[in-house]
């Protein structure tokens, strides 16, 4: 069952989403060569407990930090440690606030210093799939629309979608109904959109090969053939004329 949130659900979210943004818009400062990913997370956390809000990651499923750092090959769910950051590293973070018990979710890839060429467009290009996956959306729409639209732009560039990770629907909870693969698929064809679903877009390409394995801290998700990955995400509700992001300004 897909839920749709009434205006009053969609505020709430809206600042929770707000608050992750600014988070994420001041991390473009922070990341520097030198710094730790255990750096970064505790300036998270205390970024969004400052704002009301409750770093939902944290304890999920006994997830063991605030946020997700994810440095090169890892995909998603690095976790903050001791790390630190280097001159032509990538670097993902991945975060979700609550506010009032209402979930917002974004994530945003970002460089170290200067990053080889390949990396670079591998982060415009992944950037590039979240907005053409978001242009399509609109009440009727299909949901494949969005996943064929995502996995149009990983074609084009010769990049992997990783396919063991998906977009999702959110609200009260981090993951709701439905799965959004970044590739078409059966399963999305059937699935209309409708005004006040809010969904979590989040295309995740990898340079090349497409294949993931967990490691051995038992929460990363690394590319198996070592290629650097980006991931990007917004969380929109869907509207009558389009969409909005609410993990924007
Ligand atoms: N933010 C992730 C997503 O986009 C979920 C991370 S769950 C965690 O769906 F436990 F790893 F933090
Ligand atoms: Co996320
Ligand atoms: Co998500």
């Amino acid at each position: 069952m897909i839920s749709k949130k009434n205006d009053e659900e969609i505020r709430l979210m809206e600042y929770a989403g707000k608050v992750c943004y600014d988070l994420l818009e001041a991390m473009e400062g922070f990341i520097v060569k030198g710094v730790t990913t255990k750096e970064i997370n505790d300036y998270a956390d205390k970024f969004i407990r400052s704002r009301d809000c409750i770093p939902s990651e944290l304890g999920y499923e006994g997830y063991p930090a605030s946020i997700c750092t994810s440095i090169n090959e890892e995909v998603v769910h690095g976790i903050p440690r001791d790390r630190k950051l280097k001159e032509g590293d990538i670097i993902s973070l991945d975060v979700v606030a609550s506010y009032k018990g209402y979930h917002a979710d974004t994530a945003r890839t970002y460089k170290v210093g200067k990053i080889s060429k390949e990396k670079e467009e591998l982060m415009i290009h992944t950037k590039e799939a979240l907005y053409e996956g978001l242009s399509v959306i609109k009440e009727g729409a299909k949901l494949n629309d969005i996943c064929e639209a995502i996995e149009n732009v990983a074609k084009k560039y010769g990049y992997g979608v990783i396919q063991e990770l998906t977009g999702h629907g959110i609200g009260k909870t981090m993951h709701e109904d439905p799965y959004i693969p970044n590739y078409s698929n059966e399963e999305s064809k059937n699935i209309t959109l409708e005004k006040g679903m809010t969904l979590a877009i989040e295309p995740m390409f990898s340079l090349k090969g497409r294949k993931v394995w967990l490691l051995e801290d038992d929460w990363t998700i690394s590319t198996q053939d070592g290629s650097p990955a980006a991931h990007y995400e917004h969380t929109i509700v869907v509207t009558e004329e389009g969409y909005k992001i609410l993990t924007g300004e």
